[in-house]
This record gives structure tokens, C-alpha cells and sequence, in this order.
């Protein structure tokens, strides 16, 4: 006897369908796409200054010169100049006010890119200054903020401080992080009939592209089609921030019917989009004699940059993340989102969940430096488990915090790697180690309940093969490969029968961007209901053939038909014709919302999450403490994938991002001078990872649990937890600089780059 299908052992290890063609240079991109006749291109006129007020603007000259088609300015734009997501605060092209050095200005339209990089030269800008702040503290103090503030509350912190016998306060700092994607921005536009437009973006939220460019044309939706292959990255950096790309691209299709192209050059790329928000924040962290914290507080001030884009959801996680896998009775957590005179910050991998959770692992780590104990000590004490309220008020369920940390501990014996180092350190003067623990609960649902739904369209064709459309985004993640796996397992026929298209707004409509790690849970659930509609159809095409009646259980294993579990002269090719005979529907759209989730923003409590992702990594550093240079050892790491439907992807997605973590936390420093210029604004000064500076060793470890309903195929989303297992290394090099200097100053400002590394260790506190 068969059983229904579902994804096993052997279906887990199937490679990314984009493999072969990622190394061998086939993947087609945004400008890899053929060049249609007449196409013009698009190069952006940014503005030179921080803040100030347009005085003049020339660009007659430039107008004139050979090959410059148009010049448009804000006055052009035929309906509104207006591409914020969340706040309508960000214009498309600057009109009266610059704000950033790299805002729009001006949008030149050429025939090819030298005429529009000529017409660049011959752009004259007065600009009356107004005063520059890159700082988010300052601009609260100010007043400026972006959006208004929010606290969670748990208990009551006042009242538990004065029970607390240890009780630390200080500051800490995240820096922000360039996502860096491999394929720049970039769209490409296409005039189509009765006024339509086309568009190939590398977005993430093809909806927030449709409706972007619709209302900067003053046009419904239905008349905007964005489409989208494959991303050669977003990490965040295009769930929102495509939109100016394509409303550019669009403007000039719209009013000239010539398709236009607009890809910015990697420096334009980093000078005008925005980073990972950097954070300063505050806290206050009080233990009782055991060493159990009683109390939190935190109070973050966010850099927002000068508009909103996706701060405040951003803003909203950092809270929902503020106390990490911790459980503590009274918190209050306060969070400021400060507009500054940079470029708008937003979403990037954890979406201010890692800035919330290095300022607890602050706290901690700082309260164990006082108290002289290992972090650990305070970390597993307060560790939470099911029950657990966390300050938002969802209550802990189907807890793997504790049962990741001890199965790291038991794997690789914690008193031990500390001895161990400890004996090291005593043998060598100059070179010293340090490790850390990091655990992470991250929780799996977009924060913004409503945006917890997906859509999937699948064709039947009646010689057997299929076609599927979701609204997932593949950007690197393998999300289409684990599409194909959900319509093959459902259908119980070979992949290769199975064409995965592109994401496009007319098949599947109101998308949700790809991301909050929920894309394949969303699109993948949606799949499956598309899937199992047909599936019905077909079964009950089947029991008619065989005259069984309802009860008999049909299944394909194979391509092959199975009735009560018997094998029948039946293929899936010859169902799906029969069927098709019958004039019975070989299409479906599926739909998915999250059920149970949940939250009151005016009570700021609810059940926000599906549920949650745990883990933890143990991480061993070595500082060379004559240069200030490091190497990281080792990250070993427990994770709980759930039960994974796709281990080749899910290990792919745990390693990228501890990476991309270890190098927001080390070397990857975003700087900006103080008039807001962008000082690390190329691959020679912002310094990202590479194969040299990965770990050493770097293991991980899947987790044996039963994994949840709510994630699909009880497969639980990876995309972003991993991330957070970088912060690790921020402390375990502290601590190598402390056994090194044990009065040096190092304060907890991230990145902790080989420079910092170097003044730490040789300063003195009294
Ligand atoms: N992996 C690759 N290779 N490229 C990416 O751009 N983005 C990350 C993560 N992993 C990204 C990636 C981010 S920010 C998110 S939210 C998730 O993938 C999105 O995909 P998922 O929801 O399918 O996990
Ligand atoms: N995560 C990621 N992206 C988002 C979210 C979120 O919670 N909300 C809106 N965009
Ligand atoms: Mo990811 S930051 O949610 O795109």
C-alpha cells in the first residue's frame, strides 16, 4: 500500500535548478535580455549635495547635445512624484528640496550610455545649503523623525529595577551594511498597446513596482506589467528600491513609445540607494543574585535616512526582536525612526531584527564582563522555552532554544573550548583566541499581518506537462527550485515535466515582495492548494474510469495511477488527456493567507508570527594582536530547519548568511562624511567577505524536530535566521582583544574592522 504523497528523504537533495546555468553564464537577467531596436537608455543626474534648496537648475546645454533625447525633471512626471511604500515622503526626482547626496534630479534619455554620461558634464545645480545631520541620536534630538515612535511593554521595568541587585546600562552601535547584490539595479520598459506599459524589473515586490509606476503615470495598475526572471540578488535592497529604477524607465517609455533601459553602474548603484539601517541604542539590563535578568530596557534610535522606504516596518521588527531568545518578565522597549541626510535606508536580511538582538547580546555580554562570568553563563539561564511571553504577548510554542544550545554544547563541549583557549592564550603573548555563543529565535510571518498571502496559478497542458506560476521572486534562495518540488510531489510526477515561469503581475496578481523569509512558505502553500485542486479533478476522473466509488483513494506515484494502493494501467499523461476529454478544468489559482496570526498596533500585543526559527553557533576567533587582523576559526551551529524539504539549498542559505553576518559585524563598514558623501562608495573601500576571510571551519548541524504545520512541508524558512549567528563574532573578537588587554576600551559599536580591533588593544581604561 502507498501512502499520500509528501516530500521524503529522497526528494531533499535536489539541486538548484539554477545551477547549471548560474556557472556556466546562461542565466538571463535584466540586461542580458535582447536589445529591442530603437531601445534609448536612462542614466540618472544625482544630486552633488546633502541638503539644500534647488537655486538653479541648467540643463539647456546638455539638452542639445548629440544623441540626448529628453531630460525630465519632476515637472514632467504626469501623475505624482511619489515613490514612498509605507509614507508618502520620497519624491522620484528632487523638485524643490535635495535631502541626500545621490538623490534624483534629473533623468536623461539617450540613445546610447557615452551621449548620456557626456550630458552628465553639462548639468549646472545651485543648491543654497542647509545644515547636514547623519546622525540619528541628533536627529531626535532635533524632533526629526520619520515616523511615530513605538514601545513594548512587558511588566514593569521601574518596579523590577528596584529589585535587581546587578544592574548595567551603556550604548551600542550597528553600522550599516551594503547588500552588494551581483546584478545591480535595473529595468527595462517597453511601450505596449492602448497605452500600456511593460516593464522587466529585478525587483522583489513586483506589486510595489506596478502600483509605483502606475501612480507616477497617473494610470490604473491593470495598465502597468512587470515581469521578473530571476534576481541576481536582493538581500532586501529590492524589495522597495526597485521602484525608482523602473518608475525611470517607465516615464521615458511612456512618453517617448521607445523602450528604455535603466541599470545603474555598481557606484551609481551604492551612491544612490540605501543600506542596511546603522542603529544607536541605549539599555538597561538588572539580574537578581542567581543571575537571572529581571528587567530590559532598550530604547533604539534608528537611521533612517531621509525618507521613510521601509523604516518603519523595519523599526517594528527591531522590537519584536528586542529580547531575542530570552525570557525576561519586565521589558520596555522604545523605538525611534530619525531622518537623516542620508540615502533612505531599508530592508536587508533580518529587516532590524539583528540590530534588536546585538543590543541584548550587549547587555548581556557587558553584565557578564562586570559580574566576571562568561556570557554563556547569563545566556542559558535566561534561555526561554514553551510558555515564554514574549513582550509583543505571543506565547512561546514548540520552543528548540534550549534543545539547540545543548545539543552545541553537548557536540563541542563549551568548558572544554574554553579551557582550551584559555591555555592557548596563556602559551602565546601576541596572538590571542576568544569564542562566543550566539543563539537566535527569529521569528516567520511578515510583520504586517495583511501582507501574509500569496497566489499561485498552475496549467495543465493536455499532453501532461505543467506549467506553474507563483508569486515568489528567485533571487538566489532557491525558492523555485522549491516550487518545482512542491507541484512534482503533488502531482507525484517527474520535475522535468515541470516549466517554473517567470514572476509576472498578470498571472498572479497583488503580490506580496519576496521576503520576511516567507516566500516559500506563502507561495509554496498557495502552490500546493492550486495543485491539490486539480489533483481532485484528476482523482475523481480516475475513480470514474475504474467505476470505483468516492471512497477509493487515488494517487500518481511515479506518473503512474495508484487506486486503494494498487497499481493501474493508468499514466499521469493519459489522466490528465482523459480528463481533459471530459471538458473538465486543467487550470488553477491557488490562494493562501496565514491562518492564526495576528496583531492590535494599538495594544502593540498579539500573535504576530507563524511561528519561530532557533538556533545557535558557537564561534572561535583569532586575534593577531600585533596587527589587529583576525581569522575566524570556527562557527559551529545548531539550526532548526524543521524538517527540510531541500538540505543542498537550506545548508547554501545557512552559510551565506552567517557569512554575510560575520561581515556586517567585522570588516564591512558603510562610511559617509559629514557633509553625508558616501565614502566607501566601490569595491576598493568597502570591503565585503571573500573566500580568505570566510571560517575556517564552518559546520552545521540540522536539528531533529517534528518542524511546524504552518511552514510548508513542515520545512521552515531560512532565508534570513542564519544571518544572526554572525553577530557571534563581534564578541568572540572582543573577548580575544581582552584576553589580550584586559583594561582596553572596546566599546560595542559594529563593525569591529581590523583598525578598531588595533586601538582597542593597545588602549587603557583608568
Ligand atoms: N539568498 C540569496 N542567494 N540571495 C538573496 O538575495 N535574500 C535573503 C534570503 N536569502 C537572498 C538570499 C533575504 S533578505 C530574504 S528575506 C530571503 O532570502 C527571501 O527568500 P525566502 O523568503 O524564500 O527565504
Ligand atoms: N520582513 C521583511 N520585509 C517586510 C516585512 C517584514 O516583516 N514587512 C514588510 N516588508
Ligand atoms: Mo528580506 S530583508 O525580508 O528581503
Amino acid at each position: 500500500m502507498i501512502s499520500e504523497n509528501k516530500i521524503d528523504t529522497g526528494q531533499t537533495n535536489i539541486a538548484n535548478i539554477d545551477a547549471a546555468g548560474h556557472v556556466t553564464g546562461r542565466s538571463v537577467y535584466v540586461d542580458d535580455m535582447p536589445v529591442l531596436e530603437g531601445t534609448l537608455f536612462a542614466k540618472i543626474f544625482d544630486s552633488p549635495h546633502a541638503h539644500g534648496i534647488i537655486k538653479s537648475l541648467d540643463f539647456s546645454k546638455a539638452e542639445k547635445m548629440e544623441g540626448i533625447v529628453r531630460i525630465y525633471s519632476a515637472k514632467d512626471i504626469p501623475g505624482q512624484n511619489e515613490i514612498g511604500g509605507i509614507i508618502a515622503d520620497e519624491p522620484l526626482l528632487a523638485d524643490r528640496k535635495v535631502q541626500f547626496q545621490g538623490q534624483p534630479v534629473l533623468l536623461i534619455i539617450a540613445e546610447n550610455e557615452d551621449f548620456a554620461e557626456e550630458a552628465l558634464k553639462e548639468i549646472n545645480i545651485e543648491i543654497d545649503p542647509l545644515s547636514i545631520n547623519t546622525d540619528p541620536k541628533e536627529a531626535f534630538r532635533q524632533g526629526q523623525l520619520l515616523c511615530k515612535s513605538r514601545t513594548f511593554k512587558k511588566g514593569d521595568t521601574r518596579a523590577a529595577f528596584e529589585n535587581c541587585k546587578y544592574i548595567f546600562e551603556g550604548e551600542a552601535e550597528t553600522g550599516g551594511q551594503e547588500h552588494l547584490y551581483l546584478e545591480t539595479q535595473g529595468a527595462y520598459a517597453f511601450p505596449m498597446e492602448n497605452d500600456s506599459i511593460k516593464i522587466f524589473s529585478s525587483t522583489q515586490g513586483l506589486r510595489h513596482v506596478q502600483e509605483t509606476v502606475a501612480h507616477m503615470l497617473g494610470v490604473g495598475m491593470h495598465k502597468i506589467e512587470v515581469d521578473t526572471t530571476r534576481l541576481g540578488g536582493g538581500f532586501g535592497g529590492k524589495e522597495d528600491q526597485a521602484a525608482m529604477w523602473a518608475c525611470m524607465a517607465a516615464l521615458a517609455a511612456w512618453d517617448l513609445k521607445k523602450p528604455v533601459k535603466c541599470i545603474p553602474h555598481r557606484m551609481e548603484d551604492m551612491r544612490m540607494t540605501g543600506k542596511r539601517n546603522p542603529y544607536k541604542s541605549d539599555y538597561k539590563i538588572g539580574l537578581d543574585e542567581n543571575y537571572k535578568i529581571i528587567a530590559y530596557e532598550a530604547t533604539y534610535y534608528q537611521n533612517g535616512g531621509a525618507s521613510a522606504d521601509l523604516s518603519p516596518a523595519i523599526l517594528e521588527r527591531t522590537l519584536f526582536h528586542g529580547t531575542n531568545s530570552y525570557d525576561i518578565s519586565h521589558v520596555l522597549l522604545t523605538a525611534h525612526s530619525c531622518k537623516t541626510n542620508l540615502p533612505p535606508n531599508t530592508a536587508f536580511r533580518g529587516f532590524g531584527g539583528p540590530q534588536g538582538m546585538f543590543v541584548i547580546e550587549t547587555a548581556i555580554d557587558h553584565a557578564a564582563k562586570e559580574l566576571g562570568l562568561d556570557a554563556s553563563i547569563i545566556q542559558r539561564k535566561n534561555m526561554m522555552d514553551n510558555g515564554t511571553e514574549f513582550p509583543y504577548g505571543q506565547i512561546v510554542a514548540d520552543c528548540e532554544a534550549k534543545n539547540c544550545w545543548d545539543e552545541i554544547k553537548q557536540r563541542y563541549n563549551i568548558s572544554s573550548v574554553k579551557k582550551t583557549i584559555e591555555a592557548y592564550n596563556k602559551k602565546n603573548l601576541f596572538i590571542k583566541k576568544g569564542f562566543s555563543m550566539m543563539p537566535v529565535c527569529f521569528g516567520i510571518s511578515f510583520t504586517n499581518t495583511m501582507m501574509n498571502q500569496a497566489r499561485a496559478l498552475v496549467h495543465v497542458y493536455w499532453d501532461g506537462s505543467v506549467s506553474v506560476s507563483t508569486g515568489a521572486v528567485e533571487m538566489g534562495q532557491g525558492v523555485n527550485t522549491k516550487m518545482l518540488q512542491v507541484a512534482a510531489t503533488c502531482f507525484g510526477i517527474s520535475m522535468n515535466k515541470i516549466k517554473l515561469e517567470t514572476t509576472n503581475t498578470t498571472r498572479v496578481a497583488n503580490t506580496s515582495p519576496s521576503a520576511a523569509s516567507a516566500t516559500t512558505d506563502l507561495n509554496g502553500k498557495a502552490l500546493l492548494n492550486a495543485c491539490n485542486q486539480i489533483m481532485e479533478r484528476l482523482k475523481a476522473v480516475a475513480r470514474n474510469i475504474f467505476n470505483e466509488d468516492e471512497s477509493a483513494t487515488v494517487m500518481v506515484r511515479d506518473e503512474i495511477v495508484f487506486i486503494n494502493g494498487v497499481q493501474k494501467e493508468l499514466d499521469w499523461k493519459e489522466l490528465v488527456k482523459q480528463t481533459f476529454f471530459r471538458r473538465i478544468n486543467l487550470s488553477a489559482k491557488g490562494h493562501y493567507a496565514t491562518p492564526v496570526i495576528n496583531f492590535d498596533k494599538t495594544i502593540e500585543k498579539g500573535h504576530p508570527f507563524a511561528y519561530h526559527v532557533y538556533g545557535t553557533a558557537l564561534t572561535i576567533v583569532t586575534v593577531d594582536c600585533v596587527r589587529g587582523t583576525y581569522e575566524i576559526d570556527a562557527v559551529h551551529v545548531v539550526h532548526d530547519f524543521g524538517t527540510s524539504m531541500n538540505r543542498q539549498i537550506d545548508l547554501g542559505q545557512c552559510e551565506g548568511g552567517i557569512v554575510q553576518g560575520i561581515g556586517w559585524m567585522t570588516i564591512e563598514e558603510v562610511v559617509y562624511s559629514e557633509d553625508g558623501k558616501l565614502l566607501s562608495n566601490a569595491l576598493s573601500t568597502y570591503k565585503i567577505p571573500d573566500i580568505y576571510s570566510v571560517p575556517k571551519e564552518l559546520n552545521i548541524h540540522f536539528l531533529h524536530t517534528d518542524g511546524s504545520d504552518m511552514a510548508i512541508y513542515k520545512s521552515k524558512a531560512v532565508g534570513e535566521p542564519p544571518l544572526m549567528y554572525g553577530i557571534g563574532a563581534f564578541f568572540a573578537i572582543r573577548n580575544a582583544i581582552l584576553s589580550f588587554n584586559p583594561k582596553a576600551i572596546a566599546p560595542y559599536t559594529a563593525p569591529m574592522t581590523p583598525e578598531k580591533v588595533l586601538m582597542a588593544l593597545y588602549s587603557k581604561s583608568k
